[in-house]
């Protein structure tokens, strides 16, 4: 069954979402989904900008044929050359052999890579600047380096004012009947999934999102369309304002996220005593989650979203409990910084994993590691109360 929906004058999203998805990327958890969206102009030329997932290929074309009625394809412009928006390339191309592929050098780099049977389609290459004229609309193209790959590129319409943003301003979350921003509590369904699509997506690269945000700032956009999740057409700078943030990995509260890695539930028990702590002393909120029950990228979500990291764990095989490893490791991988943490360890006869994450963290840019530890002996006893208060009014 058809499904489009007019996003802007002569523009119509022709997306379709996943919600059979496990791991995006084969990756990340997805409670609720993702979307593929695609979007098609007609005016006197027509251009479909992106094709959609191999899983969705079904609605995608489906939708593609409804919104075309009859008329010819003229230009398919490739925002963005990751699979889960070009695996149609190649289909698109063979049902509408007159189109025209626009790209930049370094999209039919990778077209070719991907497609090498594409190799003799007639193509428009595009650099910083250049334009496409469809009749009544322009599309003028923005290079988007790095968000998230190197050939990403915005095309923005003049007519419309929309800027079509491929990977930037997405979020995971299948769009529900409501593809508008608007029409769906935002804040509740999709700003956590939107902030952990950013920081574990594209947070490594948020010089070159800062960068893409002072050009798309000369625009004057009344509309987004990015290629995944819902449309935006109002409050915008209220979304463009957490994509700042998050870009210059500042923490959007003051609360304390505090994460802990517990075999037996000692370790998890002095979580819980110094989470108190810190809530009574300080009135600041303290999310608690296990490290190893909570997915990682879950966890990276919300650090991106707090100031303050505790982060406790046992010593394990005279090193750091494993999936706190693989977080720290996460976390350098994707350039966080501007935070403070704090450390708790837990060691039966060697304890040495504060010492041990610390000199980890030590790679992190702009954070700070505050000299006070919490040093469990097995379990937390109430001979230990006194510690655990310093070490409490140290966090705060
Ligand atoms: Fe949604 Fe970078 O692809």
């Amino acid at each position: 069954m058809v499904n489009i929906r007019e996003v802007a004058a002569d523009t119509v999203w022709i997306g379709a979402s996943d919600r059979r998805i496990e791991l995006f990327e084969n990756l990340f958890p997805l409670e609720n989904g993702v979307s593929y969206n695609s979007y098609v102009i007609r005016d006197g030329k027509t251009a479909l900008l992106d094709t959609a997932d191999i899983s969705v290929a079904d609605q995608f074309m489906e939708n593609l044929g409804a919104v075309l009625d009859g008329r010819k394809l003229d230009y398919l412009v490739v925002l963005h050359m990751e699979p889960d928006h070009c695996s149609q390339i190649r289909t698109v191309a063979a049902l509408h052999p007159e189109l025209t592929l626009v790209g930049n050098a370094k999209t039919f780099t990778m077209l070719g890579q991907f497609f090498p049977e594409t190799a003799s389609l007639p193509r428009i290459e595009v650099k910083e600047g250049d334009t496409l004229s469809l009749g009544k609309h322009t599309l003028h193209f923005v290079m988007a380096p790095m968000v998230h790959w190197p050939e990403a590129m915005f095309a923005y319409d003049d007519a419309t004012k929309t800027l079509f943003s491929a990977d930037a301003f997405g979020t995971f979350g299948a769009v529900d009947a409501g593809i508008f921003a608007d029409e769906v509590d935002f804040e509740r369904k999709y700003l956590d999934e939107a902030r952990r699509y950013y920081a574990n997506i594209v947070g490594k690269y948020g010089m070159q999102v800062q960068a893409v945000l002072k050009k798309a700032a000369t625009l004057d956009i009344q509309t987004i369309c990015p290629l995944h999740g819902p449309v935006w057409r109002n409050n915008l700078s209220w979304f463009i304002e957490k994509y700042d943030r998050w870009s210059r990995v500042e923490p959007e509260d003051d609360e304390v996220v505090l994460i802990y890695g517990s075999l037996y539930g000692h370790t998890a028990g002095a979580a819980a005593c110094v989470a108190r702590k810190i809530e009574e002393k300080s009135g600041r909120r303290v999310r608690v989650f296990d490290v190893s029950k909570t997915h990682s990228s879950v966890l990276v979500g919300e650090i991106w979203k707090s100031g303050t990291v505790v982060l406790a764990s046992p010593t394990y095989n005279n090193g750091i409990y494993l999936p706190m490893h693989a977080l720290i490791h996460d976390l350098i991988a994707l350039g966080l910084k501007n935070r403070r943490f704090a450390l708790i360890e837990n060691g039966t006869w060697a304890p040495v994993a504060a010492r041990l994450m610390r000199e980890e963290l030590s790679a992190l840019k702009d954070c700070t590691v505050i000299e006070e530890t919490l040093t469990i002996r097995s379990a937390l006893h109430a001979a230990d109360e006194s510690r655990a208060d310093a070490f409490a009014e140290a966090v705060i």
